[in-house]
C-alpha cells in the first residue's frame, strides 16, 4: 500500500511538511512512551502484534460452532462495537451475500432504536436458525441494551433457556456493566474487551474479530495486515518513509489551511462500510474543544452524479482521500456489438476496472482543478490483509494527527449530550433535576 500526494503537494508548498518533522518525533514517542492525553487508551498500539495465540484459536472455534448452527448472526452493538466488523464484513463479502446463499448472514441491531427495524429482523428470525453476539465496553449503552432485551426473549422463545444460552455470545468488559452481571447469570460464552482499548479502536479484540471469523473471514490475516504496519510505524517513527506520518500532517496542514472537511472516496461499494468506521474514527477522536476536521464520505462514480456538483463546484473547505484499489477480485469486460447502437464499442474489450480507473484518474485531475487537494491511498487489492494494514494505518494516523491538533484522540465526552436529554425525557432514576429543566423549555414533556 502507499500514499500519493501530488494532487495535494500543489496546494500546500514542497517544503511545508519538512517542518513538521520534530513534531511527528515527538508526537510518536507522546504515543509509545504513553505521556499524552488519554494516555490509558492505548492498548490498540502493540494489539496486532500481542494478540495472543489462544484467543485466535478461541475465537476461530467459537466462530466455528455458530456458523454450524447459523443461518443469521446477529451482531447487537452500536459504534465502535459494531462499525469495525461491519466495515470488515462488508469489505470481503460478496455484495449480494443476502442473496448469495453464502451462510451466515451477518446482519446488525442495536445501533438504532427504529422500531419497524427490529419488527422486521423478530419476523426474520422467526423462520430462521440464529445466533447472537452482543457487544458493549460499557455494558449499558441503550441501543444495543434494548436490542438484546428483545432478542433474548425471542430467542430463549425460539430455542429454549438452555440453547438459547449457547447461541449468545456477550463482549464486554472483563467486571464492569449490567451485560457482564448478565452474562455471569446467564452462563454465556464471554470475551474480555480490554480496558485499554477504546470502541472505536477495538476491531482487532474479539469486538471485531468474533463476528468476522462468524462471517468465515481470516482473521489471522486481517491480524497479519495489522502486524505489518504497526512494525512499520516503529521501525520508523518519523516523518520521513512513514505514510502514516505523511498522511497526519498533510491532513493537519490542509486543516491549517481552511480545508476543514475531508472526504473519504471510494470507487468501490464494498469500501461504503470501511469509510463509515474511519468517519468514527476521526470524528470522534478530533471533533471536540470546538476543532477537527469533519470527515464525510462519497463513493463514486455513484455519487459523482449527486455530490460530484458540490465537491467541483461548491464551498472551497474540501479535500479528498481517495482509497484507490488496484486490482478487483474479478474480471469483467465490456462486449463488443456489431451494431453499436449505444456507441460503446469504443471501449469494448475493456475491463470494468479500467473504466473506473479512469473515471477515478479524470476526477481527481477535474477536482484538482476545482480547487481540491486529493490524498491517494492506493492499495493493491481488497483482501483480508489489506484491511488489517488499513485498520492500523488509520488508528495510528489518528493518534498522530489527533495529538497535533492537541486534543485527546481518546475520549468522546460530547456524546454525554444527546443521552442526558434522553434519560430525563424518559424519566430515568437520577435524571430529575435535567427533567425538570427540559420540561421548562419545552413547556412540559
Ligand atoms: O468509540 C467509542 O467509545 C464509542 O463509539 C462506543 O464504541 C459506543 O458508544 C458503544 O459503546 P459501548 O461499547 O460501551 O456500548
Amino acid at each position: 500500500m502507499k500514499l500519493e500526494l501530488e494532487h495535494t503537494l500543489s496546494f500546500i508548498g514542497p517544503e511545508a511538511m519538512k517542518m513538521y518533522e520534530t513534531q511527528v518525533a515527538t508526537t510518536y514517542n507522546t504515543i509509545y512512551e504513553k505521556t499524552g492525553a488519554g494516555n490509558d487508551f492505548l492498548g490498540w498500539v502493540n494489539l496486532p502484534t500481542e494478540i495472543d495465540e489462544s484467543l485466535l484459536s478461541d475465537l476461530e472455534k467459537t466462530a466455528a460452532t455458530l456458523r454450524a448452527k447459523s443461518d443469521i448472526f446477529v451482531v447487537v452493538g452500536i459504534g465502535g462495537s459494531y462499525l469495525g466488523a461491519r466495515a470488515v464484513i462488508e469489505a470481503l463479502q460478496n455484495h449480494f451475500a443476502p442473496l448469495s446463499g453464502e451462510r451466515p448472514l451477518i446482519v446488525y441491531a442495536g445501533h438504532n432504536m427504529s422500531e419497524d427495524y427490529l419488527t422486521e429482523l423478530l419476523a426474520i428470525l422467526d423462520t430462521k436458525d440464529y445466533s447472537l453476539a452482543v457487544i458493549s465496553k460499557s455494558g449499558t449503552t441503550t441501543e444495543p441494551a434494548i436490542a438484546f432485551r428483545i432478542l433474548k426473549q425471542h430467542i430463549i422463545h425460539k430455542y429454549g433457556e438452555q440453547e438459547a444460552a449457547s447461541r449468545i455470545v456477550a463482549i464486554t468488559d472483563k467486571a464492569r456493566g449490567a451485560l457482564k452481571q448478565l452474562a455471569n447469570v446467564k452462563g454465556y460464552k464471554t470475551y474480555i474487551v480490554p480496558d485499554d482499548v477504546g470502541g472505536r479502536f477495538s476491531v482487532l479484540t474479539p469486538v471485531g474479530l468474533l463476528p468476522i471469523a462468524v462471517a468465515g473471514i481470516d482473521i489471522r490475516e486481517l491480524v497479519a495486515g495489522a502486524i505489518e504496519m504497526e512494525k512499520m510505524c516503529k521501525s520508523n517513527p518519523t516523518l520521513n518513509g512513514n505514510i502514516v506520518s505523511e498522511y497526519a500532517v498533510v491532513r493537519h496542514i490542509l486543516y491549517g489551511l481552511g480545508k476543514t472537511n475531508e472526504i473519504m472516496v471510494n470507487y468501490e461499494p464494498r469500501l461504503v462500510y470501511f469509510s463509515e468506521w474511519w468517519k468514527q474514527l476521526f470524528g470522534e477522536s478530533h471533533g471536540k474543544q470546538h476543532k477537527g476536521i469533519f470527515p464525510a464520505s462519497v463513493t463514486f462514480s455513484t455519487d459523482l452524479h449527486s455530490m460530484g456538483q458540490y465537491i467541483q463546484d461548491g464551498l472551497r473547505n474540501l479535500f479528498e482521500t481517495v482509497i484507490s484499489v488496484e486490482q478487483s477480485n474479478h474480471e469483467l469486460r465490456i462486449p463488443m456489438e456489431d451494431e453499436d447502437l449505444d456507441q460503446l464499442n469504443y471501449i469494448a474489450g475493456k475491463r470494468i476496472s479500467e473504466v473506473n480507473h479512469k473515471a477515478e484518474l479524470g476526477t481527481m485531475l477535474a477536482h484538482e482543478d476545482g480547487g481540491v487537494p486529493v490524498l491517494r491511498i492506493v492499495i493493491p487489492e481488497v483482501s483480508a490483509k489489506v484491511i488489517g494494514q488499513l485498520i492500523y494505518f488509520f488508528e495510528m494516523a489518528c493518534a498522530v494527527s489527533g495529538y497535533m491538533l492537541e486534543v485527546n484522540p481518546f475520549d468522546q465526552p460530547g456524546v454525554e449530550a444527546y443521552k442526558k436529554n434522553m434519560f430525563a425525557l424518559l424519566g430515568k432514576k437520577g435524571y430529575e433535576a435535567q427533567t425538570e429543566a427540559l420540561s421548562k423549555r419545552l413547556g412540559g414533556i
